[in-house]
């Protein structure tokens, strides 16, 4: 009979241990008992970065590295992004299920009336430098919303919770709207409702008085498609660092500011700025092979290629490929996207990254439609901050709720010296 066990023969004791195997993994407190003699504090495991280390137990995103799957709460991200849209998704994400219309309804009211934030906000935006990264800008916000909203403190509160989620995502794309209009001297569009999510937000950063405005449906509407894809990703970095600072039960506003600075660096939510900029170096068609020899030369990351989980094709990078011609039809194509195809055709067929099961990722392409859209490079890890803040906080909710979860707090194994006698200044040798 086949048992759900892991038997260990510990070869320093000749003890042997019967561990628990359950939904594919033992439980590392398990290994404790693997003891050299009673005072010993026992076996732990070692897994810098986590590369297979489950954190938590979560029922919001699967993914399949493999074969390229990714759902939300169980539901396909392809037919997500074809029928459903970002609100509504932030919603599944948060609350489990799709909602009903009246639901939806109330959600959409909530957080657009959401999106107004207290005029000191806005003088703390307009302190910054002209050049100053809209990143930085959106970090510092978040975080200053805590002192807006001191309530957001009593995170055991469900209502209270909730309240801080309409706020968080309403308050985002006016952030960073206005991030953006400080650096260009422009004055401040305040948020107009009635123009949905992504249509009042391209409003709020475009706007110039023009007497009848109106937001391209093709870009509000790839705009809310980027979104619903970047929503969530399972325990990427930055989702980790929600739970984690999260887990001190600290403010979500506080713990979304830690996030998206997570998400600011160039190996996660930077990429697709990163992504740009390689393109722009690149230059030509013609320039691509020559590049690709260098990446794999001088051991350099080819942008947007590459993926911790997708070992295959990640199949956000195939439905934003597809966005991409619905956005060029509107603002006419981009150089830059030849650049793009040529670099995936080589890349797709070279040994080295076929080798490494390279593909592009979700941010490969993300650039290239928002440079269309004419977005400055710097804004775009702010257009991934907005979407992923839904994931954070559906996340953000089930590490409150589990009662599995404590304060985050790995272990280490310490390699420094044994203790040893403080030297006095004028007796230690100076530096070679
Ligand atoms: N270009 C060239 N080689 C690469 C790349 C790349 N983009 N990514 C990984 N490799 C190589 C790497 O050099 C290593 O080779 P070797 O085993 O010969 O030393 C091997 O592949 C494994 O790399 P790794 O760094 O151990 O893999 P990881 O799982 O730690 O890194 C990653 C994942 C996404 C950080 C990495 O692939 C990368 O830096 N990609 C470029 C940045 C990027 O596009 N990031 C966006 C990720 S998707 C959006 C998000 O989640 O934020």
């Amino acid at each position: 009979m086949t048992k759900n066990t892991l038997s260990i023969t510990d070869n320093r004791t000749g003890k042997s241990y019967e561990i628990e195997v359950k939904d594919g993994c033992i439980r590392a407190p398990d290994l404790r008992q693997i003891k050299l003699h009673p005072d010993d504090f026992g076996l732990i495991s070692n897994d810098p970065a986590y590369m297979n280390t489950a954190a938590c137990a979560s029922s919001i995103t699967y993914i399949d590295g493999e074969k390229s799957i990714l759902r939300y709460r169980g539901y396909p991200i392809e037919e997500l992004a074809e029928k459903s849209n970002f609100l509504e998704c932030a919603y599944l994400l948060i609350y489990g299920e799709l909602p009903t219309a009246a639901q939806l309804d109330v959600w959409i009211t909530h957080i657009m009336r959401h999106t107004f934030f207290h005029e000191n906000l806005v003088g703390i935006i307009q302190s910054f430098r002209y050049d100053a990264h809209p990143m930085g800008i959106l970090i510092s916000a978040m975080a200053a919303l805590s002192t807006f909203h001191a309530e957001a403190r009593n995170v055991e509160d469900p209502e209270v919770r909730e309240r801080q989620i309409w706020r968080i995502l309403g308050k985002l794309p006016t952030i960073a709207a206005f991030a953006y209009r400080v650096r260009i001297g422009r004055p401040y569009n305040y948020p107009d409702s009635s123009r949905g999510y992504t249509g009042n937000f391209l409003y709020m950063l475009d706007y110039m008085n023009e007497r009848e405005y109106e937001v391209p449906e093709a870009l509000s509407r790839a705009l809310d498609v980027l979104f619903l894809l970047h929503a969530d990703h399972e325990q990427n970095c930055s989702t980790a660092t929600m739970r984690a600072v999260g887990s001190t039960r600290v403010d979500p506003y506080s713990a979304v500011a830690a996030s998206a600075a997570a998400l600011f660096g160039p190996l996660h939510g930077g990429a697709n700025e990163a992504v740009l900029r390689m393109l722009e170096e690149i230059g030509s068609v013609a320039a691509v092979p020559k590049y690709i020899e260098g990446v794999k030369k001088e051991h350099k990351r080819l942008m947007g290629f590459g993926h911790r989980i997708y070992t295959s094709y990640d199949p956000r990078a195939s439905i934003i490929k597809k966005v991409a011609y619905d956005v060029f039809e509107v603002t006419g194509t981009n150089p830059l996207i030849d650049v793009a195809l040529e670099l995936e055709r080589i890349a797709l067929q070279d040994e080295y990254f076929v080798e490494h099961k390279l593909y592009p990722n979700v941010d490969f392409y993300s650039g290239i439609i928002l440079r269309a859209m004419r977005f400055p490079t710097d804004m775009f890890p702010v257009l991934f901050a907005i979407p992923r803040a839904a994931g954070w906080l559906a996340q953000w909710i089930e590490m409150l709720d589990d009662p599995e979860q404590k304060i985050a707090r790995p272990r280490q194994v310490y390699t420094g010296p044994e203790q040893r006698s403080y030297v006095p200044l004028q007796n230690r040798l100076s530096a070679a």
